[in-house]
């Protein structure tokens, strides 16, 4: 039997960060559910599929095989043997991983393979259903959120980092439309699982969000949860 510890929420809450770091800290694998949406986005990209095309969408991503690899620890994404992991932060990426993910037959596919992942070894998995519907029987399931305003503004300050301008108002109301597909869509909506523990990074620390959900961790394995 492994271990596994779910990390749902919102985008921008700082699920990706705070995974990996609760990863090292346990020596489990950490894996990034939305680079599988994204690489099987890249893939439809690739074909000229129209992110409408919803007839279109579930022929095609039958063709796309995804497979999960680590490099020094880092998770690699290989698309029909190729790897790409650097391709897979591009804005239209993840505009139309945004558009295909709530495809019933894409969703199939990549969460046979998370569950797969889980079986074989203690995870670390994040993303938006995986508490609810990849791994219902997580040890521990967290639901990581932050406030609007709060996730906008570290968006802005990572882009000042890389110099790119933007408008902090076009990232929150950018945010805001992300977060209402996100819950209202039919199928896997992002939404807290009932046994999830709800952490708002708002006023926290990565440091002290990293703390809460080891203790989290240790507290469940204690009562023999
Ligand atoms: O977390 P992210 O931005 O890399 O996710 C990319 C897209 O995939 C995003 O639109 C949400 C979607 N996604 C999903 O539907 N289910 C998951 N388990 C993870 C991501």
């Amino acid at each position: 039997m492994t271990t596994n510890i779910a990390i749902d929420g919102p985008a921008g809450a700082g699920k990706s960060t705070i995974a990996k770091r609760v990863a090292r800290e346990l020596s489990f694998i950490y894996v990034d559910t939305g680079a599988m949406y994204r690489a099987m986005a890249l893939y439809l990209l690739r074909q000229n599929i129209e992110a409408q095309d919803t007839a279109k969408i579930e022929e095609i991503c039958e063709q796309a095989d995804i497979a999960i690899a680590y490099e020094s620890g880092e998770q690699q994404v290989i698309l029909n043997g190729e790897n790409v992991t650097a391709y897979l932060r591009a804005e239209e990426v993840g505009k139309m991983a945004s558009a295909s993910s709530p495809n019933a037959k894409v969703r199939e596919k990549l969460v046979a393979l998370q569950q797969k992942l889980a079986r074989e070894a203690d995870v670390v998995m994040d993303g938006r259903d995986i508490g609810t519907k990849v791994l219902p029987d997580a040890a521990v399931k967290i639901y990581l959120t932050a406030s609007v305003r709060i996730r906008a503004m570290r968006r802005y300050q990572e882009l000042q980092r890389e110099g790119v301008s933007s408008s902090l108002e076009e990232i929150e109301k950018s945010i805001q439309k992300r977060d209402e597909q996100d819950k209202n869509r039919e199928n896997s909506p992002l939404r807290q699982a009932e046994d999830a523990v709800l952490v708002d990074s708002s006023e926290m620390t990565i440091d002290q969000v990293v703390e809460e959900i080891l203790s989290i961790y240790r507290k469940n394995r204690e009562s023999g949860l």
